[in-house]
């Protein structure tokens, strides 16, 4: 079994990803305790450190690192401000990856990170990352090519340490975009294929707060045999269910109910689901509704990362 260590890990989306195709991770890292408590209910075998990654003096040996460090500075939901600290926590990652000298390593970012006012950021990862020995190739990725029933554009970069003298090449689509039956792949899986069975007013799983005038600056619904709008980590930022009404748009950034029917967020069990984690995932009591929303809303989605690692040739 060849071994991953995983920083940055949240809850575990990458690492669920890692486990489908036969990882053994050996050691996992986040500050955040709640996303330590959800990845050990549910991939138990794990070393899982909580604390700053910049404390962390000494990593085990691995054939592959695995990071997806946080993206407020080039996010388009957060704050876009390519100055702030947040941003060069990519250099722990770097330093990992001198330390360990894994035999390949992916990286998975918001695809914001190409951006004009970012790309220098972009740029210069890409050159430690090569500087550090490694052949890297970066792709943007549509989740929904790789059978996740939700709108996620995300960047990976993949790295093949140079003396194996492989050039790591990003998996082909296996899903077909919604309205491109013409690609002969079978259709992305619809919110209906992964939430259709579950309970339709799940009390106490979702965020109730009003829906304010900035929720309804924009579209937030999609019908059920639509993929779902991005599952993102701010709660009261989720997505409609598809049984709440319609919204209309009334003029720009400013949207309203078709009428007075119940309507409601997706819950977070629904937006894991959404984002491809098992329907069964378990949630600890050790963290609330918006603790939870949030570890998922951060995850990669799991077959997401399970494609991009897959694709790894057999180099272990
Ligand atoms: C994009 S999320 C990672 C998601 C995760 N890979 C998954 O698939 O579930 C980024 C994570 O970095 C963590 N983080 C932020 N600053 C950190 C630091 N200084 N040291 C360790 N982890 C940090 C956050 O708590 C967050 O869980």
């Amino acid at each position: 079994m060849p071994k991953a260590v995983s920083l940055f890990t949240g809850c575990g989306g990458s690492d669920a990803g890692l486990h489908a195709c036969g990882f053994d991770v050996v050691m996992a890292n986040d500050v955040m305790s709640y996303a330590r408590d959800v990845y050990l209910a549910n991939l138990p075998e794990t070393d899982y450190v909580v604390g700053d990654v910049k404390g962390i003096e000494s990593f085990p040996k691995a054939d592959l690192l695995a990071g997806c460090y946080p993206c407020q500075g080039f996010s388009v939901g957060g704050v876009r401000d390519p100055d702030r600290g947040i941003n060069y926590l990519y250099r722990e990652f770097d330093r990992a990856l001198r330390q360990i000298r894994p035999k390949a390593f992916i990286v998975e970012n918001v695809s914001g990170m190409r951006r004009a006012n970012n790309q220098h950021l972009a740029v210069n990862q890409l050159t430690r990352f090569r500087m550090a020995g490694y052949k890297v190739s970066w792709a943007v990725l549509d989740a929904r090519e790789y059978g996740v029933a939700q709108e996620r554009s995300r960047m990976f970069f993949v790295g093949i340490r140079s003396d194996l003298g492989i050039e790591y090449e990003f998996p082909a689509p296996t899903h077909a975009l919604p309205g491109n039956a013409a690609s002969g792949l079978p259709g992305c899986p619809t919110i209906k294929d992964r939430i259709g069975g579950m309970p339709e007013w799940p009390e106490g799983e979702f965020d109730a707060q009003p829906f304010h005038w900035y929720y309804l600056s924009r579209d937030r619904w999609r019908g059920w045999d639509q993929v779902s709008r991005t599952i993102v980590a701010n709660s009261r930022h989720t997505p409609l269910h598809p049984i709440s009404p319609k919204l209309e748009r009334l003029g720009p950034d400013e949207w309203r109910f078709v009428s007075d029917a119940p309507a409601r967020r997706l819950s977070y069990r629904e937006a894991a689901a959404l984002q491809g984690f098992d329907a069964d995932m378990t949630f600890p009591d050790t963290g609330g509704t918006r603790l939870r929303y949030r570890v998922v809303g951060n995850a990669v989605p799991p077959p997401l990362f399970q494609a991009v690692a897959s694709a790894i040739p057999d180099i272990w």
